[in-house]
């Protein structure tokens, strides 16, 4: 999973007077977790807050990929400690990956908290809490080899009412040696496609128009109907890209995203699916983590640079308009000037829309940790690192520079951060467009203009961009279909 992020997270829950408050960090699939325990918590009469001093329950959940994202939270959760201090029927809990990671040591050692749950075991937090309600601490982090929350209505946080993530699989089995995930999250399972159209389907007629179907590994989805099932797809496999195909198929104009994709796993099937369907979102985040095959191999990444290329050409060729962002970590053991190099080269080849980028972090009981040593200093990372960004900065660009001129379909999700005068949205690139909104609109164009709210589809013709978005005007006004 990619882009890391962290948000308190806000809720609109019925009148209640049990307050939970939530932070989450990390990656998109954390914050899709944090509305199923939203749920759970809902249904113990907990409606989430976003004041902390209001807070009776205060969860925390977290993110391990990188040493500094466990020190985000401890710093967060010294805080939390010192306000318990004048409240101390206040309960802390820490949930997700930093859990599974330390376990009981945040109870013993630490004495940060009073719960610690792993990502597998949201549905035991009706007994977690009795039991530090009675004045003990409470831990579970079993990992599970099925749960999926697939029966869980997640309680959406934070939502502008348009987008929303949908959990296709939990965990990964891909053991890529320098990734904590595969411990912190268990193995890999694929969650039921009916549960997930279901979950879709709610979601559109709740007036959502576009979902992002999450996975750490979405290329690798499996669900066999079992024979004996009542339906017509009784015994039948579905594979992500029929997956897609079900998804899309609930209404044309219901946007599909996915993350992340894995070079190794992602099939031309899938290609041909995304260009079947208008609605399936032209963008594949693919990371490729090195541009140097002999890195890849230490990674354990199961492919090669020729073959990440042949993937990419396979896109180019099937999906032409298609946005391929990535992830690349600079740094890693062993990573040598001239790896590093065909790290550069490769971007070059490529031009990648835009890219998440890291220093190597070595995480404790990684295969990676245990294999080699973490010989790249922090001097070099750093200088590597500014050399990745400075050039896909530039790539991202000239990436959009070539958007301009064009008309794009944008769904808008609401106003733009920088001024309330103006929309934002995305086009199926997954690039953020701006324009103006009702004040700098003629009168026709404000009369027709009523309809630009969030959720509705607009044409936008770019003039102009910078690296990180597309700055435009509205060209048709009224509700277009994709
Ligand atoms: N150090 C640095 N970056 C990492 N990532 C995963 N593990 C590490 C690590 N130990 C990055 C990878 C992955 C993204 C989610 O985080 O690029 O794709
Ligand atoms: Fe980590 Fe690799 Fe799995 Fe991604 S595919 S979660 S990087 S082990």
């Amino acid at each position: 999973m990619s882009g890391q992020f962290s948000g308190i997270l806000k809720g609109g829950l019925p009148q209640t007077d049990k307050f939970l408050y939530m932070e989450s960090y990390g990656c998109q699939m954390n914050f899709s977790d944090s509305e199923i325990v939203a749920s759970v918590m809902a249904d113990l009469g907990y409606g989430v807050t976003d004041e902390l001093a209001r807070a009776d329950v205060v969860m925390i959940n977290t993110c391990s990929i990188r040493e500094n994202a466990e020190q985000k939270v401890r710093a967060r959760l010294q805080h939390f400690r010192s306000m318990k201090r004048h409240k101390p029927s206040m309960i802390i809990g820490v949930l997700g990956c930093m859990a599974e990671r330390l376990k009981s040591k945040l109870l013993e050692q630490e004495q940060l908290v009073d719960l610690v749950v792993g990502p597998d075991a949201y549905k035991d937090l009706p007994g977690l809490l009795e039991q530090v309600q009675g004045g003990q601490q409470a831990v579970n982090v079993l990992l599970s080899r099925e749960e999926t929350y697939a029966e869980i209505a997640p309680v959406r946080l934070g939502s502008n009412g348009v987008t929303a993530f949908v959990t296709i699989m939990r965990g990964c089995d891909n053991m890529c040696s320098f990734c904590v995930v595969p411990f912190t999250r268990g193995r890999e399972r694929s969650r039921d496609p009916h549960s997930i159209y279901k979950e879709c389907q709610e979601l559109w007629s709740q007036g959502y128009k576009e979902v992002t179907l999450l996975g750490q590994n979405v290329d690798s989805y499996r669900w066999q109907v079992p024979k004996a099932s009542a339906g017509k797809d009784a015994g039948l496999t579905y594979w992500f890209a029929d997956l897609l195909a079900y998804i899309a198929s609930i209404s044309p104009d219901l946007r599909v995203r996915f993350s992340t994709s894995h070079p190794k796993d992602i099939t031309d099937e899938v290609l041909h699916t995304m260009a079947r369907h208008n609605n399936l979102c032209k963008n594949i985040h693919l990371p490729v983590q090195s541009g140097s095959s002999k890195v890849l191999a230490r990674m354990n990444r199961t492919y090669d640079r020729p073959w990440y290329l042949q993937r990419v050409e396979a896109i180019r060729r099937i999906l032409p308009d298609c946005a391929i962002t990535t992830d690349i970590i600079v740094g890693f053991c062993g990573e040598t000037e001239e790896d590093h190099r065909e790290t550069l080269s490769l971007m070059e080849m490529v031009r990648f829309d835009s890219a998440y980028m890291f220093a190597y972090s070595e995480r404790p009981g990684t295969l990676a940790a245990r294999k080699y040593p973490d010989d790249v200093s922090e001097e070099i990372k750093k200088r590597r690192l500014a050399e990745v960004m400075a050039l896909q900065d530039q790539h991202s660009s000239e990436r959009n520079q070539e958007e301009e001129g064009q008309a794009h379909q944008v769904l808008i999700e609401g106003k733009s951060r920088r001024s309330d005068q103006d929309w934002c949205g995305r086009n199926s690139r997954n690039k953020m467009v701006v324009f103006p909104g009702h004040a700098n609109a003629s009168k026709d164009e404000l009369i027709a203009g009523i309809k630009m709210l969030p959720g509705t589809y607009v044409d936008v013709v770019v003039h102009c961009s910078t690296k990180a978005t597309l700055l435009g005007q509205v060209s048709k006004f009224e509700e277009v279909h994709i």
